[in-house]
């Protein structure tokens, strides 16, 4: 389906919430002194900033979502023994049912399943170079590939990397690229296929069924495992509905059973569409060996197999909220807050990366702060900028997060210099859209005054969340 010929509904239209609020959280506005001071004591770095100084939290959609008055009444009836806790059970049987897999181990959140199941790929490949491929890994799960001992490597579908021209399916494998590097790494090298689902690096874009199966069955003629990351499995899932032929008026439900069918094992991230604030999974379609090689190294890094670092309730609250998460009246409204923002951003003239996808607004930095090197961090003065103008938190995804190549000492050249606006599940309202829209208008009608940044601390690994800068004197 092209731009012209998608259903028109939900192109940019508010629909309002449906929820109504139970409880309020305040939060406080600040005012423009009141940012800058906060600004320079956290060194120019809204990672260091307290979230009592932030009006609008858009760092992240991660554990940030509200849990429903379910979820909190299925608290009360956590079970908190060690082993074979029933609320295990329950959360177990969900997985089941949701997505077919019978095999399931807690863990604490998404990078706990990645720390647990990458070393036993790895090791049963047996080979000494090895290799994960996938449309695009997120930064932890890069990590986790490599402290396996892996190499980690992306073959996203070109379209992604062009932001301003739409493209339905911009988090797909890019399938020539995926056969190429199988053949000229060998087979015999690949621990896994890892299909990020949405792929959140390119934009919180969605993987289509058609690449989903096809990058399944090339994994199944080379034997090599296929992993699903699916952190924001719901949200794939409601593209494919709304996007893809064949699927129109399929119930999400059906469409995720379908998913994970091309899976052969799913790590996930329960913090996002799992609408939870801690918690995480990795689970098994039925390698029982594989499975059992996992759960004993659970054991000593996330605790033991019925709990995985959560509580008994925090099992709970999870098994209700896989639930909650595919529900369409919630993802309707959800998908359509994050396409409202864009589009308001979009018809002021900011540069954005379109369409937008599940969780974010991507905003592109380069575009917007042509005047800005990359070595000097659009999307990180960007992000200042508009932490300045109305105390509204976002994060750069870009070369100060990429840093530098560990051999050479340069700065890796980045695909992206992009700003994650990322909206928080139930948390904010369509006019909390409005208000950081305006606040980044704002921004971009002084765009050309602003400037880049240079350190004045750089942390050697993983330097964005750390680091302290200054505002740049000559640009
Ligand atoms: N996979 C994807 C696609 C993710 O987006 C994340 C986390 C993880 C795995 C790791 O999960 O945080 O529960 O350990 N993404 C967050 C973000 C942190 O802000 O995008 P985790």
């Amino acid at each position: 389906m092209n731009e012209a010929t998608r259903r028109p509904a939900r192109a940019g239209r508010r629909i309002p919430e449906p929820f109504r609020i139970k409880m309020v959280e305040a939060i406080r506005q600040t005012n423009e002194p009141e940012r800058r001071a906060a600004l320079d004591a956290a060194g120019l770095n809204p990672f260091l900033l307290r979230s009592e100084d932030v009006y609008i939290d858009l760092m992240t959609d991660s554990g940030t979502g509200a849990m429903s008055d379910a979820q909190w009444g299925a608290l009360m009836r956590g079970d908190e023994a060690y082993a074979g806790s029933r609320s295990f059970y329950r959360l177990a049987e969900t997985v089941e049912q949701m997505f077919g897999y019978p095999y399931t181990i807690p863990t604490h959140q998404g990078r706990g399943a990645e720390q647990i199941l990458f070393p036993e790929l790895v090791a049963r490949r047996g080979s000494s170079q090895p290799v994960f491929l996938s449309n695009y890994h997120f930064d932890t799960t890069k990590a986790h590939v490599e402290i396996a001992g892996a190499r980690a490597l992306n073959v996203l579908t070109p379209e992604a990397l062009d932001t301003s021209t739409y493209y339905d399916w911009k988090g797909n494998f890019d399938l020539a690229a995926l056969e190429a590097q199988i053949e000229s790494l060998g087979a015999a090298h690949i621990a896994g296929i890892i299909a990020t689902i949405t792929c959140n690096s390119a934009g919180g874009q969605p993987v289509s069924m058609a690449n989903l199966r096809a990058a399944s069955e090339i994994a199944r003629r080379h034997a090599i495992p296929m992993v699903i990351d699916a952190a924001r499995f719901a949200e794939n899932a409601w593209f494919i509905r709304e996007r893809e032929a064949g699927y129109e008026g399929v119930a999400i439900g059906d469409i995720v059973r379908e998913m994970f069918g091309y899976g052969d094992m799913f790590t996930m991230s329960a913090k996002k569409d799992g609408l939870v604030n801690i918690g995480g999974l990795c689970c098994f379609r039925s390698d029982t060996e594989l499975f059992r090689a996992v759960q004993v190294r659970c054991v000593p890094l996330e605790g033991f197999v019925t709990y995985g670092g959560l509580t008994g309730r925090d099992m709970e609250a999870l098994a209700t909220g896989l639930r909650e998460g595919i529900e369409l009246a919630w993802l309707d409204y959800r998908i359509a807050q994050v396409a409202y923002l864009g589009e308001r951003l979009r018809a002021g003239g900011v540069p954005i990366q379109y369409p937008t996808g599940g969780h974010a607004v991507f905003v592109d930095a380069r575009k917007m702060l042509p005047h800005i090197p990359p070595e000097h961090f659009p999307g990180h003065a960007l992000a200042c900028e508009l932490y300045l103008q109305g105390g509204v938190r976002a994060v750069e995804i870009g070369s100060l997060m990429l840093g530098r190549n560990p051999a050479t000492g340069a700065q890796e050249p980045s695909e992206f210099e992009l700003m994650r606006l990322t909206i928080p599940r139930r948390v904010y309202t369509n006019d909390h859209m409005d208000y950081i829209a305006d606040a980044l208008l704002a921004v971009n009608a002084r765009a050309g005054a602003i400037r880049g940044l240079e350190f004045t601390y750089e942390p050697p690994v993983l330097r964005h969340f750390m680091a302290r800068l200054r505002w740049r004197q000559g640009d």
